[in-house]
């Protein structure tokens, strides 16, 4: 019988909006609905309102709230800071890692077409950079490093700290893209080694369409959308204050999570008993950093490699349909390589799991698991054999 009602462990594509989130934006879209940038009473209230958010938001995130730029989410963000920075200096050496979003990669290649060079750095067989290779590149002509801080596909978490000390030691940028790590562990910004982070409210409960972008103090950036001025120049248009609102009150509900269980994600726990029941399968290998071996990575992460037979591996995409028949929602890599697969008809290996040294077969086999809080230790229960009957299933049908 399948899950009824279904189990949602997608939480790294999105999140479904937590009940404060929306009532929090419903009374903003009632009392703070005029443009901040008016003049009037209607305006002051909206801009007052936007300032509230970006203060609890710079608050929960250690960083002064002039850093905030608001965006529509992780990849303006990150086109933004890229593109922002870049734009405000000579052409030189851009560094990004070989496991970064597309939307990382897309800005990145922007600037290789505006006569950067692009430089792309390797990771092991877990997802963590190679240092060697990274210090090899510290120096004139590079400017800038962009890094994924937690892979979206595989869980793994950089040790950005002594990356950022080395970065800084040799005057190069660094941005990270903390999109599934920010509700995930207490963050510093004003304590890291980084310039800029970016991160979004839709991956932990807030609104889908926006997202933000912390610069540090003094840090020339142009603007991609130019206007009325809004964020302080960096970014043009009417800001969306109850979005802005949303977003605060998720991030505030996941911060208090952290803050009750000591700083760590309350969610590690139920994902390491769920990680050792599924590799009792036959046929499931973990990917990615191993948790049991206190290798790094996101606390709510789950990532699998699926073989239907001795040396068969399962294409990851046939697995999601046949796990959606039983009830539980998941992905196969990250869910817009997955979308972008599907359109195409084709069972694509994913880049990712080719970076960690995977052949293309096997790069194909990718399950994703993530969880939130929406989740308890009794839905987590039925998953196992939920996983094993989608298994049977595709066995069954004969399917690669
Ligand atoms: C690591 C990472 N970076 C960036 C993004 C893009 O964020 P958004 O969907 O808010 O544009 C995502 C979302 O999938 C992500 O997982």
């Amino acid at each position: 019988m399948p899950l009824d009602p279904p189990l949602y462990l997608d939480a790294c594509a999105t999140s479904p909006p937590a009940e404060a989130v929306l009532a929090a934006m419903q009374a903003v879209h009632r009392q703070a609905w005029a443009n901040p940038s008016s003049l009037h009473g209607f305006g002051l209230a909206a801009a007052e309102q936007l300032e509230r958010s970006r203060l609890q938001l710079a608050d929960l995130l250690g960083a002064h709230s002039e850093e905030l730029v608001f965006t529509s989410g992780g990849s303006e963000a990150i086109h933004l800071a890229l593109l922002g920075v870049c734009s405000a200096v000579p052409p030189g050496r851009l560094l990004i890692s070989a496991i970064e979003h597309p939307a990382t990669v897309a800005a990145a290649s922007q600037l290789q077409s505006r006569g950067w060079q692009l430089e792309i750095l390797p990771v092991d067989s877990c997802g963590t950079l190679e240092l060697e290779a990274l210090e090899r590149l510290l120096q004139p002509p590079t400017r800038l490093l962009s890094l994924i801080w937690g892979q979206n596909e595989v869980g793994s978490l950089q040790a950005v700290e002594a990356i950022g000390r080395r970065c800084r030691a040799a005057g190069v940028l660094l941005h990270l893209d903390a999109v599934q790590v920010v509700g995930h562990q207490p963050i510093a910004f004003a304590e890291l080694p980084v310039d800029l982070l970016s991160f979004t409210a839709h991956k932990l409960q807030g609104p889908r369409g926006i997202g933000g972008l912390l610069v540090r103090r003094g840090l020339a950036l142009d603007p991609l959308i130019s206007g009325g001025g809004q964020e302080r120049g960096r970014r043009g248009g009417t800001e969306p204050v109850a979005l802005a609102a949303g977003m605060a009150v998720a991030l505030q509900l996941a911060m208090d999570r952290l803050n009750a269980n000591g700083g760590r994600d309350p969610l590690a726990e139920p994902r390491d008993q769920l990680l050792e029941r599924l590799l009792a399968l036959p046929g499931l290998r973990l990917s990615g950093p191993d948790p049991r071996r206190a290798e790094p990575r996101l606390p709510h992460h789950l990532s699998l490699l699926v073989d239907l037979a001795e040396g068969q591996p399962a294409s990851g995409r046939s697995l999601v349909h046949a796990l959606w028949q039983e009830g539980v929602a998941a992905s196969s890599g990250s869910a817009c390589s997955s979308g972008a697969a599907a359109r195409a008809g084709a069972v694509a290996p994913s880049p990712v799991l080719q970076a960690l040294g995977h052949g293309a077969a096997i790069a194909a086999s990718g399950l994703r698991l993530s969880l939130g809080p929406w989740l308890s230790l009794q839905d987590l229960e039925a998953v196992p054999a939920a996983v094993e009957r989608a298994l049977q299933r595709l066995r069954n049908e004969g399917s690669p």
